[in-house]
């Protein structure tokens, strides 16, 4: 649980970033269209979420800073009786004063007048810079004498990088219930027929246990299906003797868990599956243990690449000298992508790994981030021997970064081979 006082913090960050004379503005997230007159379920802005923790839509916080004096406000809408019918109870204006410590609350149906009015002898105004067309127009009609527009987005990117005590909480209680998830799935694999029965498994727990639902689209991908990055039709048979790569993840409360588990259908791995999974498991281990505030994220990238090179020519995948193999970049051929994320509200947080002068952020106390190798030996692939073709293996971790080291935040999700097995059994 996180309170009004958290969020009144994190406001009074990002207001001492500001430059002085400048407004900045954040909207709500739009209701989304399914067809014709369905929507999709709504969820809030992440960067809005973050500032306020107010989930309704038609809403926006507009900060204002003179010299040194900085003010914050709150827009929601106003309650309509004849709408709540339809769509439930709104907070109002005047619940909202109560709620939120803000110098004050209007109406949203008010924004464009009020917003006129606070932009008034400004010269800076930022907002989000994703923020959709006709919002921006709006904002650019009623601010005069702006000298520039800034994106507003990446202030707020920065601080949720830094996770306190309580998002680290929801972060830990999402992989409580993927943990579950992956369990089950663990459990179920030999008794079912489609990936697809697999993932309702999955997400019947996410549902059963309070949490919104899926951080992401769940990727349940059976044999060769798993060397498809972005999988997500699981609509193929499970077929004895194959792996699922299972990369499916909670959000509860707005907070994501992003775990990938790669198991046997029939719950045992043969001998090249074992080979294969054992050498991604031997260096997502080997990654998480460099982890630690200061260590750059490409240094976890080269290393990872290195020893999955390394453990590739081991098993005749690739032939030749490591160094040489690594630059000509032959390895990607198996290992096409990055060696993790950042992760919070969202199950990839925005914010850009190099900072405004391109240099690289070290990785900081707070930060939470993902560990996720993988190799990729897709039927298409006929250099690779035949015993390993059409396997796909990745595993995937939430790891917090400490001063000294790291805490494996999904350390209890079973990923050792015997476990995988005994669990299945
Ligand atoms: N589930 C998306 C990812 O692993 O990044
Ligand atoms: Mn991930
Ligand atoms: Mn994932």
């Amino acid at each position: 649980m996180i309170y009004e006082k958290e969020y009144a913090k994190r406001r009074q960050s990002l207001m001492q970033k500001l430059k002085k004379k400048s407004i900045a503005v954040l909207f709500s997230a739009e209701q989304k269209i399914r067809s014709n007159d369905t929507e999709y379920p709504y969820r809030q802005d992440s960067n809005f979420y973050y500032l306020s923790g107010f989930t309704e839509d038609n809403a926006a916080l507009v900060f204002v800073r003179a010299e040194e004096e900085m003010k914050s406000y709150l827009f929601v809408a106003k309650k309509v009786e004849a709408k709540e019918l339809w769509s439930g109870a709104r907070l109002g204006v005047e619940a909202a004063k109560e709620s939120f410590d803000v110098d004050d609350v209007f109406a949203y149906e008010d924004f464009s007048e009020k917003f006129k009015e606070l932009a008034a002898g400004k010269s800076r105004v930022y907002y989000d810079f994703k923020l959709d067309y006709s919002k921006v127009k709006l904002l650019k009609k009623y601010s005069q004498n702006i000298v520039s527009f800034e994106n507003l987005a990446l202030g707020v990117e920065k601080l949720r990088l830094i996770k306190s005590p309580a998002e680290i909480e929801l972060i830990k209680k999402a992989l409580e219930i993927t943990k579950e998830a992956h369990h089950r799935a663990m459990r179920k694999s030999k008794k079912l027929d489609y990936e697809y029965q697999l993932q309702a498994e999955i997400e019947y727990v996410f549902k059963k246990n309070g949490a919104y639902s899926d951080a992401y689209t769940s990727i349940v991908a059976c044999g060769n299906a798993a060397n498809t990055l972005h999988y997500i039709n699981n609509d193929k048979e499970l077929l004895e003797n194959e792996l699922i790569l299972i990369d499916a993840g909670c959000e509860y409360q707005y907070y994501a868990s992003d775990i990938t588990r790669t198991i046997p259908v029939n719950g045992r791995f043969t001998q090249a599956q074992k080979e294969l999974y054992q050498l991604v498991l031997d260096v997502e281990k080997k990654i998480i243990s460099m982890i630690r505030a200061g260590v750059l994220r490409s240094d976890l990238q080269k290393k990872s690449e290195e020893l999955l090179c390394a453990g590739m020519v081991k098993l005749g995948i690739l032939h030749g000298n490591v160094s040489e193999l690594i630059e000509a970049k032959m390895h990607k051929k198996y290992y096409p992508h990055g060696i993790g994320h950042w992760m919070g509200i969202d199950v990839h947080d925005q914010c850009p790994y190099r900072d405004k002068n391109d240099k690289e952020i070290p990785l900081r106390a707070g930060m939470v981030m993902t560990i996720e190798p993988g190799l990729y030996l897709s039927t298409q692939k006929k250099s690779v021997p035949k015993k390993y073709r059409g396997i796909g293996i990745r595993i995937e971790d939430d790891i917090l970064v400490t001063q000294n080291g790291c805490e494996n935040l999904s350390s209890a999700i079973a990923k050792e081979i015997k476990e995988i097995e005994s669990l299945s059994s």
